[in-house]
């Protein structure tokens, strides 16, 4: 399942809210409103990038371990972004879907999950893939147990749902993929910028697109010069 060049999947780890705030004087808290906020500016530039597919870090399945006020303040603001984003998602053409575990969520989320995917479902430009209470080891666990003892590569991949990753790029300096797409991205080319997520622009995505298409994907394979 490779897509080619013009409908790349990326996928981002936003990550540097906390760092964000702090460096501002601020509770780290703040920082993730900023982070919504970069999340929109991110989905409007896509499309015009090239990317139909772009799945992005929102929770993982280990920032439960976080202080409750602060999991309680991401629950709200994750509540908040599907309901204002969802008319504009709508307008512009994006399908917004959730990845990840839903039954630790609270209740009150779910709603606006399943009315912010519905209501999107006929968008065709831009697939948004938010990755909510994600473990890519739980989600390869999952895969593998439905196709109890028929596993293959393929079927796997498929069992999994979403196409190889393309372009990952993760924000905020760390250069790891903290249980992120960890199947998905067996080929994928890897971005890491110093930048935090909250001060992410078009232009940062941009570069990221630029580098990835200056480089040569060989998939295990020698190089195109090599055989001419
Ligand atoms: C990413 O920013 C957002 C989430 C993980 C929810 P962080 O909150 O991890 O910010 P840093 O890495 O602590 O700066
Ligand atoms: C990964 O970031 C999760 C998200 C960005 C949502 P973390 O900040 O949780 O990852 P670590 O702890 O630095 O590995
Ligand atoms: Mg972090």
């Amino acid at each position: 399942m490779r897509p080619s060049d013009d409908k790349l999947h990326a996928a981002i780890i936003m990550d540097g809210n906390g760092r964000w705030a702090t460096a501002r004087g601020l509770p780290r808290v703040a920082g993730h409103p900023a982070g919504a906020e970069a999340l929109r500016r991110t989905v409007e530039a896509a499309p015009d990038l090239g990317i139909r597919i772009l799945t992005v870090y929102a929770f993982s399945s280990d920032n439960w371990q976080r202080p409750r006020t602060e999991v309680s303040a991401l629950m709200k603001l994750f509540h908040m972004y599907l309901r204002r984003e969802r008319a504009r998602c709508v307008e512009n053409g994006v399908r917004v879907s959730i990845i990840g575990r839903r039954d630790r969520l609270p209740t009150m989320v779910l709603p606006e999950i399943e009315s912010a995917e519905k209501a999107t479902v006929e968008g065709k430009k831009l697939q948004l893939r938010l990755a909510v209470d994600y473990s890519s080891r739980e989600a390869i666990a999952a895969a593998a147990k439905k196709l109890n003892g028929h596993a293959t590569r393929d079927r796997l991949s498929a069992a999994l749902g979403g196409p190889d990753v393309d372009l990952l790029i993760r924000t905020g300096g760390e250069q790891r993929l903290s249980d992120f797409l960890l199947w998905e991205a067996a080929y994928a080319e890897l971005v890491f910028t110093p930048v935090m997520w909250p001060d992410f622009q078009a232009s940062d995505l941009a570069a990221a697109v630029a580098e990835f298409h200056s480089r040569e994907r060989r998939f295990g394979a020698v190089p195109k010069v090599a055989l001419a």
